[in-house]
């Protein structure tokens, strides 16, 4: 059961919140539901774009596995993009994006969930530490089509599409492009067995 003081805390933060990614500029279409205070910071001329019935959840009352950090949605250079499709659901889930990250609607990326369409640091350039970030390319984007499910502490790496309604289990890391309608896992994750049940059109 939610303590009260949490339930309280949670309404006045959420009004604040609200205010603040707007002057950010992050588009928010619709509903938004904010449990606990995400970092979110948009580079300039990048584009971060929330769309109806999202969920962000930074606090581990309010999640069943609670989160070992606040969901941290971020763009890194301008002309990159975040989009997060309606009904989606992130718990204490990274999206870091120097060129494009989208999620489609209903994705539910599980507690500590990492997606990255960058390595952050050059890998064939020296010294690493005071280079700046690699410029991206249009195949680093990751796609993350309607109704997947990543399981908690899931990476998924740059220039992945995983398909609509695919199950990706916990821990995993996703390299290489996966299939709709699988359930996959490991490092790399492979693909296990194909769903029964298919994704519902309407
Ligand atoms: C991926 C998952 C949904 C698959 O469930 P399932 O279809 O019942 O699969 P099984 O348990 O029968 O496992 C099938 C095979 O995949 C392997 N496997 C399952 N999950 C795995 C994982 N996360 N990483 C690596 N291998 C995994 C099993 O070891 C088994 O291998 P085997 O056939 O060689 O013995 C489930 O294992 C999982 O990871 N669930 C966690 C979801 C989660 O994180 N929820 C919290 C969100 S907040």
């Amino acid at each position: 059961v939610i303590p009260r003081s949490e339930v309280v805390v949670q309404r006045l933060m959420q009004a604040w919140l609200l205010r603040r990614l707007r002057r950010l500029g992050v588009s928010v279409n619709g509903r938004l539901t904010i449990i606990g205070a995400p970092i979110i910071d948009s580079y300039p001329n990048s584009t971060i774009t929330l769309d109806d019935g999202v969920t962000l959840v930074s606090r581990s009352w309010w999640t069943a596995l609670g989160v070992s950090r606040p969901v941290i949605i971020r763009t890194l250079s301008p002309g990159s993009s975040i989009t997060i499709g309606a009904g989606s659901g992130l718990s204490g889930t990274t999206l870091c994006s120097a060129v494009g990250i989208t999620l489609g609607k209903r994705v539910l990326c599980g507690a500590d969930v990492l997606i990255a369409d960058t390595d952050f640091h050059p890998i064939e350039q020296f010294p690493r530490v005071s280079l700046p970030l690699p410029v991206g390319i249009q195949s680093d984007r990751i796609v993350i089509e309607d109704d997947v499910f990543l399981g908690a502490r899931c990476l998924v790496l740059k220039g992945v599409t995983i398909g609509a309604g695919t199950v990706v289990g916990a821990g995993s890391v996703v390299s290489r492009s996966l299939p709709p309608g699988v359930v996959a896992a490991g490092n790399p994750a492979r693909v296990i067995r194909a769903l029964v049940s298919s994704v519902d059109e309407s």
